[in-house]
């Protein structure tokens, strides 16, 4: 589970666990790791460190993984940059850092943990509805084939929402490659947790989005988050994936996200961007 440290990652690992699971969380602070180990109190849980920030870090992540002689048979791609910065970061390796933690680097994690991926396995990315045209915010989706680091229009929203509709074509791309052999991927939309944005805000913000959004009807709490991600994850292994579920149901995503050619055309792009940084 990776950002299994807090928020949907944590509540998520913490029902795997309980339902009888090894898993192993990510985070990128060692302290952060423990607090949430102690939280979860079960030793079929452990940790690994993980910034998807860097790709020599993600490599790492993914070395140390295979080199412990564990197997999996899920993978939570969770981690994610959900506040975008206002001013675009660009990483170490030279991209735009959400496109880069929420699509590009879980990419480079799975093809480097495809050894140690049992068969069949499953990954989960936890995806967001934000990804199609018209969701809420100040900036529409948009992504540009031919400016992926929003050099011409970089707004914080459109990046969360460019880079959790590559992560789709992601998931996608990576079903028609490796679902005959039995790695399957499906993308799940939580809903809209209001309470772990918080933990990024402070003042009235953050007070309007813990105590008074949560309780909206449009609101997701995080056990029910958790819960959905959960029953992707223990969805039976061998079930086919390229799946979208939104609050808690099947569903389909926008259009962009459907189509093969783009997300064949991503994955070939972010496959590049890896080997190249
Ligand atoms: N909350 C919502 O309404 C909502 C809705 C739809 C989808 N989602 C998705 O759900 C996932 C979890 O979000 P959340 O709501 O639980 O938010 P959160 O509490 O902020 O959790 C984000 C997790 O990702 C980790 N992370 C961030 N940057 C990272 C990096 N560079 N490398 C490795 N890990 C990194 C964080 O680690 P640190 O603690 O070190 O920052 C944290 O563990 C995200 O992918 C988000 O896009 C959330």
């Amino acid at each position: 589970v990776t950002g299994g440290n807090r928020g949907i990652g944590l509540a998520t690992a913490r029902r795997l666990v309980a339902a009888g699971h090894s898993v192993c969380i990510t985070a990128r602070r060692e302290a952060d790791a423990r607090a949430a180990l102690d939280a979860i109190d079960n030793p079929r849980a452990t940790w690994v460190q993980l910034d998807l920030a860097s790709l020599s870090a993600t490599r790492r992540c993914a070395e140390e993984l295979a080199a412990r002689g564990d197997r999996f048979d899920v993978v939570l791609h969770n981690a994610g940059v959900l506040l975008a910065p206002k001013t675009r970061r660009m990483t170490e390796d030279g991209l735009e850092q959400t496109l880069q933690v929420n699509a590009v680097a879980p990419l480079l994690l799975t093809q480097r943990l495809r050894p140690v991926l049992d068969r069949p396995a499953r990954l989960v990315w936890t995806g967001s509805s934000l990804h199609a045209p018209g969701s809420r915010g100040g900036a529409e989706v948009d992504f540009r084939f031919d400016d992926i680091h929003m050099d011409a229009h970089y707004h914080y929203e459109r990046a969360y929402k460019n880079s959790k509709l590559a992560q789709i074509w992601v998931s996608t791309e990576i079903e028609r490659r490796f679902g005959a052999e039995g790695l399957h991927s499906d993308v799940v939309c939580p809903g809209f947790v209001p309470t772990t944005a918080a933990a990024h805000l402070s003042g009235f913000r953050r007070f309007a989005l813990a105590h008074i959004l949560s309780h909206m009807p449009f609101a997701t709490s995080l056990e029910e988050a958790a819960t959905r991600i959960a029953d992707a994850c223990l969805t039976p292994r061998d079930a086919p994936g390229g799946r979208y579920f939104h609050g808690g149901a099947l569903s389909t995503p926008s259009d962009d996200a459907r189509d093969p050619e783009q997300a064949a055309r991503f994955y070939a792009l972010a496959t590049k961007l890896v080997d190249e940084a």
